[in-house]
């Protein structure tokens, strides 16, 4: 891939660029860079991870992300490192990828991205661009300035070379720099693919330099660069995440609709997404959305509405679709099973979507948890995600237990219910799954699998929003 050489921007083969953080934003978008022709410093203050990043072994499961860790430690240009100073006080071009939990209240916590803009600060040893990429409230980026600027002043400055941080007390007019946002659109599952093919990049910046600093960077990426202010560019990310999710919540709605008179959602969905103002992605039907981004996103948006004083109905409602989404999977199989308590289940799928371990916010979590509720015993199976999901449910023999496929969790089971749609799940033998099932009840919680060839192979099969297609029909609506 071709390297950027503008010297007045920035040169790979000269400075590294810093990215605090190795997190799902951090390690995929610093091996991005690293690809890129750039120098990476991966810098985290959890040993643990860049001691395992060191020994070559990715710390979560991405798709290609494995291939290009060993690549860059072999070419040496990705270095993991837990000195962060140091990390910071060698490069120019410093991007932010620390977490932004969830507070208590809603709001985004941002405890961690105001202690790495004051260890910027004493690292201030010569113009920075500091760049937020992590997701965070509108205005974020006004913070960290306000912060580096006080704590330059009042902390002592690194002036040191090389990248070794050797902190002088001598205080004096701070260095220049510069904070941009440059919000991550990362998909997990697809983050690397997402890094190198973008539909856009966005850039907030307040400065010429710094433009000309980050469209260096992404310039080999080929795709549209929105250029904005701070606040717009922040209100860009969440905007996309809130709009994304309200496409979900809108679907499953319209789901239950169908569930209630007949209809099918997934020809609802094909028939509305065609027209280009809709869109055909982001309408499928299920269980709704979890993971680290969308549940997270969507209240720190609605905290932050309101504390303007601006009326949040319509997020407030993709919140409440979205929570009511696991009570309707539920229904269902009540609906089939009558009295859960002592019924075998077998769960497939952990992970809050296909393509990755990550468990956090996911839904199918959520039904493991009712089902134990009401005493079900649960049968686990994910391709990646079952030891995430041991931290969160460990294994109860008899009661919880983890099996190596889909076949073994669904032996002897009263009930099967899809929660993730791995792509492992269409491609079972289901006709060999029937048959070996106590009774063979199939909830599709995620609408991958063939209504009809399910009921030809023997299930009694329940799916969201899908439920009145009668068979004559299916055909013709493909
Ligand atoms: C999301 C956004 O898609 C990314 O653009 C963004 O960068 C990222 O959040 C972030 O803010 O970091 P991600 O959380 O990795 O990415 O996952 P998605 O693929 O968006 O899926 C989120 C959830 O929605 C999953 O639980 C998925 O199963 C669910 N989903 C997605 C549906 O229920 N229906 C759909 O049609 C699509």
């Amino acid at each position: 891939m071709a390297a950027v050489r503008d010297r007045k921007s920035g040169s790979p083969d000269k400075e590294p660029i810093a990215v605090l953080g190795m997190g799902h934003v951090g390690l995929p978008t610093a091996l991005g860079f690293a690809e890129l022709g750039w120098q990476v410093l991966g810098a985290d203050d959890a040993v643990d991870k860049i001691d395992q990043l060191k020994t070559g072994k990715a710390t979560f499961y991405e798709p290609e992300m494995q291939d290009l860790l060993t690549k860059h430690l072999a070419s040496g240009r990705f270095q993991p490192t837990k000195d962060v100073d140091a990390a910071i006080a060698a490069a120019r071009v410093v991007f932010v990828c620390v977490g932004t939990p969830q507070r208590e209240d809603g709001a985004a916590d941002l405890s961690q991205i105001e202690a790495v803009a004051r260890t910027i600060a004493r690292n201030l040893n010569g113009y920075k661009l500091v760049v937020e990429k992590s997701t965070v409230p509108a205005s974020t980026a006004e913070r960290i300035k306000r912060t580096i600027e006080r704590y330059a002043r009042t902390e002592p400055s690194a002036n040191g070379a090389n990248g070794r941080s050797t902190r002088s007390a001598v205080k004096g007019a701070a260095p220049r720099f510069d904070v941009a946002s440059n919000p991550e659109f990362l998909q997990e599952g697809k983050a690397i693919q997402n890094f190198f093919h973008p539909e856009r990049i966005v850039i907030g910046v307040e400065s010429d330099q710094a433009r000309e600093l980050l469209e260096a960077i992404y310039q080999p990426l080929k795709c549209p660069i929105v250029v904005t202010d701070l606040a717009t560019s922040e209100l860009i990310k969440h905007s996309a995440n809130a709009f994304l999710s309200t496409k979900i919540s809108f679907i499953n709605m319209i789901s239950d609709i169908c569930d209630a008179v007949g209809a099918d959602v997934s020809s609802v969905a094909r028939g509305i997404g065609l027209d280009p103002r809709i869109g055909q992605q982001f309408l499928s039907a299920g269980i709704g959305f979890g993971g680290y981004c969308f549940p997270k996103d969507l209240k720190a948006l609605i905290y932050l509405a309101e504390e303007h004083g601006v009326p949040s109905g319509i997020l407030r409602a993709v919140e409440e679709v979205n929570l009511r989404r696991i009570e309707v999977l539920m229904e269902k199989l009540r609906h089939a099973l009558w009295v859960l308590q002592g019924k075998k289940v077998a769960v497939l799928g952990l992970a809050f979507k296909p393509l990755t371990d990550d468990i956090r916010e996911s839904p199918a979590l959520r039904v493991v948890g009712e089902l134990l509720k009401e005493g079900a015993v649960v049968r686990l199976y994910d391709p990646e995600a079952i030891p995430a999901a041991q931290q969160v449910y460990p294994e109860a023999a008899g009661r919880l237990d983890y099996f190596r496929s889909a076949y073994e969790a669904a032996r002897g089971a009263h009930a099967v219910v899809i929660t993730t749609e791995w792509e492992e799940f269409r491609r079972l033998n289901w006709k060999k799954v029937q048959e070996s099932m106590e009774v063979p009840v199939l909830i599709d919680g995620r609408n991958i699998l063939d209504p009809s060839a399910m009921r030809d192979a023997g299930f009694e099969y329940f799916s969201m929003g899908r439920g009145g297609r009668p068979a004559v029909l299916a055909a013709s609506t493909k």
